[in-house]
């Protein structure tokens, strides 16, 4: 059966675009939903324009009851009767309630190579720390921030004389390579991490 993806969003949907792009033909899902907590995300116009249904729910509109804006979550969730729930720079913590009930079916991408630099920041403490490797992380998301089974890593070398803006650079662009990966053998079942390059 094919699964059904919804996409959580914050901001461009850069990896939501490749992940989009990639469910096509004999891949075993399809994107239902590209939901942004953000108002006018960036990612949501290029969702529209492949044609995904897409939602908002805006976290600010909750003051602060996350409960209250997880079950407006879950709402939409239902109606698109996602399976598979893709964090694509999607910068809200999820609560251990929510994880809970999704356990299993919420995939994240993390641009470093887990278990180093969970959190923000993660290319500029790579450089920092003199790492001649980088890369990124797709993880099943548990209740612990960045830290849930590893799904699949790509590395990516660091250049002399890198920035983090230009080591985040190159990070996406792999990123965009690894999430559609992991997320093709994921939906047909297969938990095995995927390893790129
Ligand atoms: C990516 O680097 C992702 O790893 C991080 O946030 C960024 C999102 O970029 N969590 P985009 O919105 O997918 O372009």
């Amino acid at each position: 059966m094919t699964k059904r993806v919804a996409i959580f969003i914050s901001g461009g949907g850069s990896n939501m675009e490749a992940l989009v792009d990639s469910m096509t033909g004999d891949h075993p899902a399809r994107p239902v939903l590209v939901l942004s907590n953000v108002p006018g995300a960036g990612g949501l116009a290029r969702a529209e324009a492949r044609g995904v249904p897409t939602a908002v729910v805006d976290h600010r509109a909750f003051g602060g009851d996350r409960p209250a804006f997880e079950a407006a979550l879950d709402a939409e969730l239902a109606a698109a009767r996602a399976d598979i729930i893709c964090l694509a720079g999607f910068m809200r913590i999820l609560t251990p309630g929510f994880v809970a009930r999704h356990a299993g079916r919420i995939l994240n991408i993390h641009p470093s190579l887990l278990p180093k630099y969970p959190g923000l920041e993660t290319h500029a403490r790579a450089i920092a720390s003199g790492d001649a490797v980088a890369g990124c992380t797709v993880h099943e998301v548990t209740a612990d921030l960045d830290s849930g089974p590893v799904l699949g890593q790509a590395r990516v070398p660091v250049r002399p004389g890198d920035t983090s803006r230009t080591l985040a650079a190159r990070v996406l662009e792999t990123e965009h390579q690894l999430y559609p990966a992991v997320l093709h053998r994921f939906a047909s079942g297969d938990r095995t991490p995927v390893f790129l390059p």
